[in-house]
């Protein structure tokens, strides 16, 4: 699979692992799918999956990797790229583009993509099969690209792999699987949760300011082969400019997270969380919990390989500093109430696997972290003598699920005195 910033290659077998902690529940929704790991590893794992993303390279991903059966296409695509690997080099567009007027490629291997990728138009394929074939030149492009898998800038020497010959494969097709029809969609994400009906919404969406659009350009003018004008030294489509995703913005990305959240009808989601990113766990947690039992696994990772080598400009000097080399990653699973309706020991199936995935230095972080709500609530009581519960939401900034979590562990040290004030519990604390 290609190079990509997010690509959640090293959460595939713990997210498959919870997943399949569900037996009951075999459709899953890829809602911003990228690469399609995820949907791929799904169905490998027999789940039917519907994959989205509003990118058109993304899309073509998904198209290969989770709507194509191998029973279908497989031996028409063998023959393709069997055929498109013999085919001689002949420059055109990307060649210009990509290795005169910028340098991603070697011009030997520019004139190979141009010559395939015409080759490839001219046969008007039915979609799934174009796709495939598609797929395994982006692959093999990506394989003998001269970047560090990001294309804001090119190396200043040529990478070593950007010698080899370009050389197609077959990609990893899956076959059909047994609980219905696998499906691709190219729409935003929160349109696209509308009219996904499936048990399982994994959502893993942009966390920062960092354009997915922008970042893999190339591939967006190789799926669509339209040739556009391009812009800066990176060669970019103008359309970069124009094409913008509200998950890229900080204005924007807390509002339009909460609206998707909403919007999601699966009975469990589960929810790819980076603390770079623009919103704080706290936020998150916040956020989810109104929507149900929040559960989080953490793992532990080093950085992406941009941040381990240090940050260049186009010219290849070195420039700014790399903060940290290691991130925690977070999977968030919410189980909402017709979670519960339809399996009735679903939390503590969910409890059960989240404790054995965790990564265990996380366990310190997530005790410290119900410490500091704890420490909150108490706060709160203090300086307010008496609170119901609503009013201590308001006071400590928690969630509903997070104050009574709070309160019980209060309750458990004998540190709270209930009393009753009209319909609701009011809360104080023992001297
Ligand atoms: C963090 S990446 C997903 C990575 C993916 N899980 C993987 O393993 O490859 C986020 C994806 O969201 C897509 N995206 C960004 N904004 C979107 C939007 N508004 N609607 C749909 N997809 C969007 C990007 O194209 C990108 O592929």
């Amino acid at each position: 699979m290609i190079k990509y910033l997010g690509s959640k290659r090293t959460l595939l077998s713990a997210l498959v692992e919870i997943l399949q902690g569900f037996p009951e529940l075999t459709h899953v929704g890829d809602v911003f799918s990228g690469t399609s790991r995820v949907g791929h590893a799904c169905k490998r794992a027999g789940f039917r999956v519907t994959a989205n993303d509003h990118n058109a390279y993304a899309h073509c991903l998904a198209q290969c990797y989770v709507a194509a059966d191998l029973e279908d296409v497989h031996a028409d695509a063998q023959k393709l790229i069997d055929e498109f690997n013999r085919v001689p080099g002949k420059p055109g567009y990307f060649t210009e583009t990509f290795c005169v007027q910028s340098r991603f490629f070697q011009p030997h291997n520019g004139a190979r993509v141009d010559a395939i990728r015409e080759a490839i138009a001219q046969k008007h394929l039915p979609p799934l099969l174009h796709a495939v074939v598609l797929t395994s030149l982006m692959e093999a492009a990506d394989r003998v690209d001269s970047t560090c898998g990001l294309q804001m800038a090119y190396v200043k020497k040529w990478a070593a792999r950007s010698f080899r010959d370009l050389h197609l494969r077959m990609p990893e097709v899956l076959p059909r699987s047994k609980h219905g029809p696998c499906r691709a969609l190219c729409s935003d994400a929160n349109q696209a949760v509308r009219v996904m009906d499936v048990d399982i919404a994994y959502v893993d969406p942009p966390y920062n300011q960092h354009s997915y659009l922008s970042n893999y350009h190339i591939w967006e003018s190789l799926v669509r082969w339209d040739k556009p004008e391009t812009y800066g030294v990176a060669c970019k489509r103008v359309d970069c400019r124009t094409r913008k995703s509200p998950y890229n913005s900080k204005r924007t990305h807390r509002q339009v997270f909460g609206q998707l959240i909403a919007a999601i009808t699966a009975p469990l989601i589960v929810v790819s969380f980076n603390n770079e990113g623009y919103q704080s766990r706290r936020e998150l947690e916040g956020l989810l919990a109104e929507h149900g039992e929040v559960f989080v696994v953490t793992k532990d990772f080093k950085r992406y390989v941009g941040a381990q080598i240090g940050v260049y400009n186009p010219s290849g000097d070195r420039v700014g500093k790399v903060s940290h080399l290691r991130n925690a990653e977070y999977i968030y699973l919410v189980a909402r109430p017709p979670l519960v309706t339809r399996i009735p020991d679903a939390i503590a199936r969910l409890s059960q696997l989240a404790q054995r995935i965790d990564d265990s230095p996380a366990v310190d972080e997530r005790i410290s972290l119900q410490v500091d709500r704890v420490t909150s609530v108490m706060q709160a009581l203090t300086a307010v003598g008496t609170a119901t519960r609503s009013e201590l939401r308001k006071h400590t900034g928690l969630s509903d699920y997070q104050v009574r979590m709070a309160l019980d562990s209060l309750t458990g040290a004998g540190r709270l005195i209930v009393g009753a004030g009209g319909r609701a519990k009011v809360y104080s604390l023992r001297e």
